[in-house]
């Protein structure tokens, strides 16, 4: 796997963070776990998320798995400093998970499809260590729909750019409106898939809008030395499109949105 955001202390910072500012209005939206259950997040990285999850259902038995073992190291450490005990941490592929049948309550995974060429197989994998009528949660953004005001083509050619990273990665930056079919695909019921969009603009609230400008900009501004080094890629219209994003809070007319899908669906 050729992972594109790397492992280095400040991105396992970074999915904190991420996971701080999304946490009401996306990780744990319309979420309903009962106490005692277990939950198994694939792909759960530094344990930002699996921290949230712990912090609002306490009584939660919680287990996540990822591939390489520095995230599991600090997942490991996050999740002793929020003092749970008995996460049940791995390191490994989600194609291959080292559970037996019929172990979860909930599987859970965000921004996690995006980075597989294989969504399949590790969807047949959640669907085996899940308890019949256990659900499923996959959270992915879909990287075509962050649309910003003014427009600028700098800009387009950055994201545009960031798509083809993941592509060229063998991770698929669309794989939110898949969601649905591949849960299908592999067997599961009552599946919904849906959007969740968010928009802010400059002259409704600056402060939402400097925020979102701020989030996208923690994960955007890395990938450009791997744009260029990986896809040849312009450094010069690459960083006109960063600047042009980050200038977005200061114009009277600046807005942006974008779509994240959620799919749930029963084992
Ligand atoms: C963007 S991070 C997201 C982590 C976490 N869900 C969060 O939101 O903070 C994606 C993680 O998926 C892991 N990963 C990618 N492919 C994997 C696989 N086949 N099995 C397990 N983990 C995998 C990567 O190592 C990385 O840590």
């Amino acid at each position: 796997m050729d992972y594109i955001h790397g492992y280095s202390h400040q991105e396992q910072e970074r999915l904190l963070q991420q996971a701080e500012y999304l946490r009401e209005k996306l990780i744990l939206k319309d979420l309903d776990y009962q106490a005692g259950e277990s939950l198994l997040e694939i792909g759960c990285g530094a344990g930002a998320v699996l921290g949230i999850l712990g912090q609002a259902f306490p009584s939660l038995k919680l287990a996540g798995i990822d591939l390489e073992e520095k995230q599991i190291e600090y997942a490991t450490n996050h999740l002793k400093t929020l003092n749970f005990a008995n996460v049940d941490l791995r390191i490994g592929d989600a194609a291959n998970l080292p559970w037996q049948d019929n172990q979860f309550n909930y599987v859970y995974a965000i921004w996690f499809m995006e980075h597989l060429n294989n969504p399949q197989q590790v969807l047949a994998e959640a669907k085996r260590v899940l308890r019949p009528g256990g659900t499923i949660t996959l959270t992915e953004t879909d990287y075509r729909t962050i649309l910003i005001s003014p427009e600028s083509a700098d800009y387009r050619y950055l994201m545009d750019t960031l798509c083809e990273l993941l592509l060229q990665a063998q991770g698929n930056p669309y794989i939110g409106q898949s969601l649905g079919t591949l849960l299908n695909q592999t067997g599961f019921n009552e599946i919904s898939n849906q959007p969740i969009s968010f928009h802010y603009a400059n002259s409704l609230n600056s402060q939402e809008l400097q925020d979102f400008i701020e989030y996208v900009d923690s994960w955007l501004a890395p990938t450009i030395n791997l744009a260029i080094a990986r896809l040849g890629k312009d450094p010069q219209r690459l960083n006109a499109g960063l600047n042009w994003f980050r200038s977005i809070p200061e114009r009277d007319n600046g807005a942006v949105s974008v779509t994240i899908y959620r799919a749930i669906a029963t084992g």
